[in-house]
């Protein structure tokens, strides 16, 4: 299977909100999209990848925080719906489409997320912990909103002057 591009921030389709994926989504290779959407997540070493980050503005995103080794974890949601969120949880978080930085953004500790699988099923997760931060990740993927809206200003800006000297050296593209 081929892996996907990651686009980097700030990247225009990263910023945008993502329109619901339809019936004909399912029936023109949704499931091929989501096997590649797994392969290059797993390829980069992340627990959630967004369509928008493979340049697909679509509201879909495949999770699995055991990093393949548990197969219950590896699951993709589409058209994500948060139903609700409890309290809160301060830790280190990433983004493969924001190489090498790592900061520590505030979430809720415990989401209800309902989603259709692959199969068009109506499904929902009720996590907490690493899974309900990455859900809470990538849901704000396909709204267009990035970590780094997360993080507290001064750890923004700090990210920020990373990213631009990363920019001028080409490390970042
Ligand atoms: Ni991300």
């Amino acid at each position: 299977m081929p892996l996907l591009r990651i686009v980097n921030y700030p990247e225009k389709v990263l910023l945008e909100v993502a329109k619901p994926v339809g019936s004909e989504d399912f029936a023109n290779g949704l499931r091929h999209l989501v096997d590649d959407m797994f392969e290059t997540m797993y390829s980069a070493g992340g627990v959630g990848l967004a369509a928008p980050q493979v340049g697909v503005s679509k509201r879909l995103f495949v999770m699995d925080c055991s990093g393949g080794e548990d197969p219950s974890q590896k699951v993709a949601l589409i058209n994500p719906e948060i139903l609700s969120v409890e309290g809160e949880q301060y830790g280190d978080e990433g983004c493969l489409s924001f190489p090498g930085i790592y900061t520590k953004v505030h979430r809720e500790m415990r989401t209800v997320v309902r989603f259709l699988d692959v199969s068009g099923e109506e499904q929902e997760l009720d996590v907490t912990e690493l899974p309900a931060r990455c859900v809470l990740h990538e849901t704000d993927h396909c709204d267009g909103i990035v970590f780094l809206d997360r993080m507290s200003p001064l750890k923004r800006e700090m990210a920020r002057r990373k990213i631009r000297k990363l920019q001028k050296t080409g490390e970042w593209e």
